[in-house]
């Protein structure tokens, strides 16, 4: 294998407006090719830092290296790069589909003889399915975001910034968006792409950054993530008859390996070491409480994210 390659590095960056602090020193790379997530509640510096990797803001102190390039140096070379879907949708009133399409396609500069094969493919890609002479503001939501995806892609860009790509589409839609995602991912693309609705990108996601109050709370793949989130990762959640469930959870809280027992009747829930679940029963076994049922799950992304927020999800 090759090794990786950054195709953006983050360094030192931080965006203030006059007294926030909108992005506060946040440092980041994205290997080519790979998918980070960005989480974070609203206010949480997202489209600020999305704007910068653009290069339609300029950050205060740092600078992003996009393949290499400054986007405060070098922001014309980046631009070409790169391709940005913001998360509001102004647009020409009274345009078409491919009127719509080919005026972006002209900004871009797509070459003309190329235009009508880009706009093909890009339409194919973002399954687009409205037809070329709808007009865009008649379009319903998920077309509008489909359409607006195809105009950032219209450039064959390496590298894609997404911005809540799914706000406002219903579940089917989003399920949809995501495969999308995954089918530019395996096309090679780099991509970011922000949400504050995790399930939106856990399934995406290479890496996950977590933001709040404009800082990075964390970054790592979702496995690290899982290891480092201050209680470890696997979650045993163990049922027994409700009248044993006290005695249960003080067996295990006495346990070394047990980061922390709750009583959720009829469960008791226990994080612990990942190795540790077959001498949990052991324990309870021999102190003859009986298993009703048992099952072990890793933490998911919206676990780990309650913990490193404290819980202020908006
Ligand atoms: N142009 C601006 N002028 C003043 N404050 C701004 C501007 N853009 C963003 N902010 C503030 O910066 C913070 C981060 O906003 P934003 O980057 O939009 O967060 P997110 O995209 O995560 O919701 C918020 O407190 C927001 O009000
Ligand atoms: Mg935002």
């Amino acid at each position: 294998m090759n090794a990786p390659v950054t195709a953006i590095q983050i360094q030192n960056v931080t965006r203030r407006f006059d007294e926030l602090i909108a992005v506060d020193d946040v440092s980041l790379q994205v290997q080519a090719g790979t998918t980070l997530g960005l989480i974070g509640p609203n206010g949480a510096g997202k489209t600020s830092l999305l704007r910068m990797l653009a290069t339609l803001s300029i950050p205060d102190t740092g600078d992003v290296l996009i393949q290499g390039l400054s986007v405060i140096r070098q922001p014309r070379l980046v631009r070409r790069l790169l391709g940005f879907m913001p998360a509001e949708f102004g647009y020409p009133r009274g345009l078409t589909i491919h009127e719509y399409l080919e005026y972006f396609g002209a900004l871009y500069q797509v070459p003309a003889v190329e235009l009508r094969r880009r706009i093909q493919d890009v339409k194919e890609l973002t399954e687009l399915t409205a037809r070329d002479n709808v007009a865009v503001r008649g379009l319903s939501t998920g077309n509008r975001q489909r359409l607006l995806l195809a105009r950032t892609l219209l450039h064959d860009p390496q590298i894609l910034l997404l911005d809540e790509p799914a706000s406002g589409l219903d579940p089917r839609a989003r399920n949809e968006l995501r495969g999308i995602i995954r089918t530019l991912a395996s096309l090679g693309k780099t991509i970011v792409v922000s949400s504050h609705i995790l399930p939106d990108l856990e399934e995406v996601s290479d890496s996950v950054a977590i933001m709040e109050a404009g800082r990075l709370v964390t970054h790592g793949s979702l496995e690290q993530l899982r290891h480092t989130s201050g209680e470890t990762g696997i979650q045993t959640r163990i049922r027994v008859p409700v009248e044993f469930l006290e005695a249960a959870a003080v067996l295990l809280r006495a346990h070394s390996s047990v980061v922390s027992c709750e009583v959720r009747s009829p469960e008791v829930v226990v994080r612990a070491e990942e190795e540790s679940g077959n001498e949990l029963l052991r324990i309870l076994i021999s102190e003859q409480i009986p298993i009703l049922e048992y099952a072990r799950e890793a933490l998911d992304l919206e676990d780990i994210f309650m913990q490193s927020t404290a819980g202020r999800v908006t």
